[in-house]
């Protein structure tokens, strides 16, 4: 029979922004796999289940944080055969992801090198809470309003990234994976007179969270799981 494959979005770290909808997918499911840096490290997502849910188990799979291609891609191989090997033992598999499982996650990797091979599972995702929306919660901030625009962007690259966004003057924008170059990010903000009023926050829900102005803490870098809010230039 063919097997399910379901990716579950955790929500950023509060695991009271993990949805029910998500708790039951787990509860339901024979396997739950999750993200780690190492077989005995503790992943971020696994920390939320384990926190919403002691009973549940999380089997790791291991995605070190490497900028080569190649060695991530292996990753993602042997992580998919794992998973591949499981739906074939006719279990319902479940994969947990940081936030959303459609949003900058290495699930649709797994889920495509999966059908590739399986072409007959099925594949669905359960929605979870974005960082970015726990930040604006957490910070007080509107992030649109009326015919207000969204940019999400990835500074992976370089903060070259906030660059375009920045030029849309309607637009919140919103920086993920800019913690190491958020002293850059906080100079072109400033350069583009957009630094009042951007907030930040690193560890969302998790250990040592910090929530505050990019002014306040934009003079060093923070962790990968940083995110920065720009509102749109509002005209009185
Ligand atoms: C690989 S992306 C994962 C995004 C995730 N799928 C989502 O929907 O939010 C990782 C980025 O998400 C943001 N992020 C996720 N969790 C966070 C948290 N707890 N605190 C702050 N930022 C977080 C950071 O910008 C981080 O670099």
């Amino acid at each position: 029979m063919a097997g399910a494959l379901i990716g579950v979005g955790v929500g950023p770290g509060d695991p009271e922004l993990l949805t029910t909808k998500a708790l039951r997918a787990l509860e339901a499911a024979d396997r739950i796999f999750g993200p780690s840096m190492a077989v005995d490290a503790v992943g971020r997502a696994e920390s939320i289940v384990r926190e919403a849910n002691p009973e549940l188990r999380v089997e790791r799979l291991v995605f070190a944080i490497r900028r080569d291609d190649q060695a991530r891609s292996e990753a993602h191989r042997t992580a998919a055969a794992r998973i591949v090997e499981s739906l074939d033992a006719g279990e319902r598999v479940a994969f947990i992801t940081l936030g959303d499982p459609n949003v900058y996650s290495t699930f649709h990797h797994l889920a495509r090198l999966v059908i590739e091979q399986r072409p007959e599972v099925r594949v669905d995702t359960v929605p979870g809470i974005m960082a970015f929306q726990d930040l604006a919660a957490r910070a007080g901030m509107v992030v649109l309003d009326g015919t207000e625009r969204l940019q999400l962007v990835s500074a992976v690259d370089g903060p070259q990234a906030v660059d375009d966004a920045l030029a849309d003057e309607d637009a919140a924008v919103i920086v993920y994976k800019g913690g190491r170059h958020l002293p850059a990010i906080a100079g072109r903000l400033e350069d583009e007179g957009r630094l009042d009023g951007a907030v930040f926050g690193e560890l969302l829900g998790l250990p040592g969270e910090r929530v505050g102005l990019v002014k306040q803490y934009g003079d060093a870098a923070a962790a990968y799981l940083a995110t920065v809010i720009v509102p749109p230039r509002r005209r009185a």
